[in-house]
């Protein structure tokens, strides 16, 4: 417990009436508990923490969350594996950013190097597959058939990670791309609070807050006018990504392709869920012949998670969420409105560092999946996981999805390109620990490599570049 300020002047002053009055309004005046024990410089602090929190649309969301946690959850249906399509033609790009608690880093996530005998982080890695888009790109223009131009890179970073995030590409020169190509974002906080609604207060004079999730994606691009931006640059249509996978195809030409070519207003990619308590969120279909949506692995029963399909033998709940998707920016328009209005959000429980120590409570977030009920049209497009999924999540130790992992999944795949352009590997230690890298300025998915490869000897670990 604090002593209380000596300062008279400061102890008599009590909170400003009309503030107090408005969080009496929502319940939250306790917020000001602690007013008496301030000093006249924390009390602005607490003031100004408070005028910045819209408290209506703040107490619209927790009671809207709240009750919607209460109800008996609603009858999830699979989805069938028949309206799942495996192929297509080529696609497009964009993304987003987070924090990397579960790794144990307090970096952005996107500044991990995953031990890849180049040493790249996965920020570099996903730069060099839109550089290397951009060559194959403008080689088709040279041969005469569209015009080109650079692709954009929105990076939605949180207030925890925007300054690392924009000193990281600063320092490594936007790893080869135009600075004007790349535009940060930051997605919003909102207040974490008790099982009973009120808010948590981190210091005697701030409000705990946290992220709004990674579906804060739709209010930040509303409030930060990208939307219109995007237009104005001729984008039609939008791939989000998670940052944390080290085999995404970023604005992948194949998924852009069956996108178009499906004409629907939102897509994803998904694998097959590998084992019942693998940490992805489901595609479901809510009710019979309902919306196409995700049950994120933390809120999926976990009986519905182990259950089989009698027919297939395989996961009833199988189509995995990779955390890439595909919407029209006519969807994202309409959505970013939309899903305010509802004002559901996911409760996390969670131990939140506050004034009395670590208090439990829920953190507030919107899932960018949130999205696809509201879509007029979907479709899913199955990839392989071997392929295209090297979720890094965890840290090394740990039994899945470990930076380790995702290294070892990166030099299989392209140990096997390099093979099939006809190069021969040597190894000291046993090939299946071990393989060669292929720099993404070389090769976006194998293409390309016979030049490079072909009669040539390689010796694992290595990377391969021109
Ligand atoms: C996520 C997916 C899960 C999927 C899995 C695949 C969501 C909500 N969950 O789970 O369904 O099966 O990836 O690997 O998408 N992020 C933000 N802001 C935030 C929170 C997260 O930008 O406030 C970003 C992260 O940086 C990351 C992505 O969103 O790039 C995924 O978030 P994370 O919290 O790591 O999700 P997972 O639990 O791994």
């Amino acid at each position: 417990m604090r002593e209380p300020v000596m300062d008279n002047n400061a102890t008599s002053s009590p909170p400003p009436q009309s503030l107090l009055e408005r969080l009496k309004d929502y319940g939250q005046e306790d917020a000001f508990a602690l007013w008496d024990e301030l000093s006249p410089e924390e009390r602005e602090l607490l003031v100004k923490d408070i005028e910045s929190i819209d408290l209506p649309r703040i107490d619209r969301i927790t009671r809207c969350s709240f009750r919607s946690q209460g109800l008996p959850a609603a009858a999830i249906e699979p989805v069938p594996e028949s309206s799942v399509s495996t192929d297509g033609k080529l696609g497009v790009l964009l993304l987003s950013g987070g924090q990397g608690t579960r790794l144990g880093s307090s970096d952005p996530k996107g500044c991990f190097n995953i031990g890849l005998p180049s040493g790249k982080s996965l920020f570099q890695l996903q730069a060099e597959r839109i550089l290397c888009l951009q060559r194959l790109a403008s080689q088709s223009v040279n041969e005469g058939s569209t015009s080109f131009k650079p692709i954009n890179w929105y990076i939605m970073t949180s207030p925890f990670t925007d300054e690392p995030t924009r000193k990281f590409f600063e320092s490594h020169k936007y790893f080869g791309l135009e600075p004007n190509q790349v535009t940060f974002f930051q997605q919003g906080t909102i207040p974490c609070v008790s099982k009973d609604g009120r808010f948590i207060m981190e210091t005697p004079y701030r409000v705990a807050k946290s992220p709004d999730g990674n579906g804060g994606v739709y209010s930040a691009l509303k409030y930060s006018s990208l939307l219109e931006d995007m237009s104005m640059r001729g984008i039609k249509f939008l791939d989000c990504y998670g940052v944390d996978n080290a085999l995404v195809r970023v604005a992948d030409p194949t998924f852009l392709g069956y996108f178009i070519d499906k004409g629907v207003s939102a897509a994803a990619k998904v694998v097959r869920k590998a084992y019942p308590q693998e940490k992805v969120g489901v595609f479901v279909r809510r009710g019979k012949d309902g919306p196409l949506s995700v049950v994120e692995y933390s809120e999926l029963d976990p009986s519905l998670a182990s259950a089989i399909n009698q027919q297939t033998g395989r996961l009833r709940f199988c189509w995995s969420n990779v955390c890439l998707h595909m919407f029209t920016l006519d969807f994202l328009n309409q959505v970013a409105n939309g899903l305010e209005k509802d004002s559901i959000y996911h409760l996390a429980e969670k131990k939140i560092p506050s004034v009395h120590g670590q208090t439990v409570g829920y953190k507030l977030e919107q899932f960018i999946f949130d999205a696809f009920p509201y879509a007029p049209s979907t479709a899913l497009f199955e990839v392989l996981r071997e392929e295209e999924f090297a979720p890094v999540k965890n840290a090394n130790g740990s039994n899945f999805d470990t930076p380790d992992s995702a290294r070892l999944l990166v030099l299989r795949l392209h140990a096997r390109w390099v093979v099939a352009a006809g190069g021969f590997l040597t190894h000291s230690v046993p090939l299946y620990a071990t393989g060669v890298e292929v720099s993404p300025l070389c090769s976006y998915a194998g293409e390309n490599l016979e030049a490079t490869c072909r009669g040539r000897t390689f010796h694992a670990p290595c990377e391969i570049s021109y």
